[in-house]
């Protein structure tokens, strides 16, 4: 496939919401309209019908609007076919598809000219279009923890080996990518919420065939729950086969979004890195969506008071049409924080 064509198709399997179309132009080609149908739209609902709908409704108009000679260029019948038999599938109302879940597919930045069957992927069921806060955002991936996969898998010598605490890890995501295509030695991954624990267990196991069953080496995410004011029953939260490891890095993202909550963060990460693990030069990695500087400064000075240092990752991620994977937009600015001890 080309790479204008892989690129767009990676970004489908993840329904973004604004993908890189390739060029009417190119799209006139017969071929690459049979392997957009193939690819995309054939075989068992690939995505949701009405975002298979509103991308299939824009390749058409793509197509259309290249036309040069009626008489030889045209839209293919399947394509054409499909578009009529969307358009019979009904639509949820807003209210009920904002919380419908999909499975997501996530393909990492990688190279264009791998085989499809090749490229690491990992699955994640979600609720993509999920807006509202409240007691199910963990149940969807934000932006900011794509933009932390993408600078862990930039920088795969951070976690590499690592054993890792994931706090607030919501879908999984970073946790699986970690754990499966990083090589990280063990990786907990942990909420607040019992029934995104619930979630992230499941998606743990969809993706155990795919990341974990073939190489021995690699070891499968465990979920657990640890609420970040609950520091009492820590050492039940953190026990992985058993035993309590001796993590060396802590990740986090978009968890730095509430002001009532930053300081029992701030305070959560004194304990780990000054208190249980001193001796092992323990990090924290967090991304943050920069919604509101206030509740950062907040954070940032939680940490200042508990003796930690906060230093901001020099991290340009690629912009969106130049992303390969992991793609996300970048509406507010993302940063990275380093944390460590002072
Ligand atoms: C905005 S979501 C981010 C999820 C995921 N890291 C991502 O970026 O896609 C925030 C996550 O933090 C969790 N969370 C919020 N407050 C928490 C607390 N006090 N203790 C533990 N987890 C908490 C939520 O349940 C949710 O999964």
């Amino acid at each position: 496939m080309d790479p204008s064509l892989v690129q767009f198709h990676r970004q489908y399997m993840q329904q973004v919401q604004n993908p890189t179309f390739p060029p009417g132009k190119y799209l006139l080609d017969g071929n690459v309209q049979n392997q957009i149908y193939k690819h995309f739209f054939d075989g068992p609902l690939k995505g949701p019908p009405a975002y298979q709908r509103k991308i299939l409704k824009r390749i058409i108009s793509l197509i259309e609007s290249a036309i040069v000679d009626p008489d030889e260029d045209a839209v293919i019948d399947p394509l054409m076919e499909h578009m009529g038999y969307l358009s019979t599938l009904p639509t949820l109302p807003p209210a009920e598809a904002a919380c419908e879940t999909q499975i997501i597919t996530y393909t990492l930045p990688e190279f264009f000219d791998t085989p499809a069957q090749l490229t690491p992927r990992i699955l994640i069921e979600e609720a993509p279009n999920l807006l509202a806060a409240g007691s199910n955002v963990g149940l969807r991936t934000w932006e900011a923890s794509l933009h932390l996969a993408t600078y862990v898998h930039a920088n795969s010598n951070l976690v590499r080996d690592k054993r890792i605490i994931e706090l607030g890890a919501g879908t999984g995501l970073v946790s699986l990518l970690c754990a499966g295509p990083l090589a990280a030695k063990q990786v907990l991954a942990t909420d607040g919420l019992p029934h995104i624990v619930d979630a992230v267990e499941k998606n743990i196991l969809r993706n155990h065939r795919s990341l974990f069953s073939g190489d021995a080496g690699r070891r499968m995410p465990i979920a657990k729950q640890l609420d970040w004011g609950d520091v009492q029953n820590l050492e039940e939260a953190l026990e992985f086969d058993g035993a309590i490891p001796e993590y060396d890095l802590i990740l986090g993202a978009d968890i730095t979004y509430s002001p009532d909550v930053v300081p029992i963060l701030a305070e959560l990460l004194k304990v780990l890195m000054m208190e249980m693990f001193p001796e092992n030069g323990m990090e924290a990695l967090i991304a943050s969506t920069v919604r509101n500087e206030k509740t950062l400064a907040v954070f940032r000075e939680a940490c200042r008071q508990r003796g930690l240092v906060v230093e901001d990752i020099d991290f340009e991620c690629p912009s969106g049409k130049e992303q390969k994977g992991l793609f996300h937009e970048q509406a507010f600015p993302i940063i990275i924080m380093r944390i460590r001890v002072r």
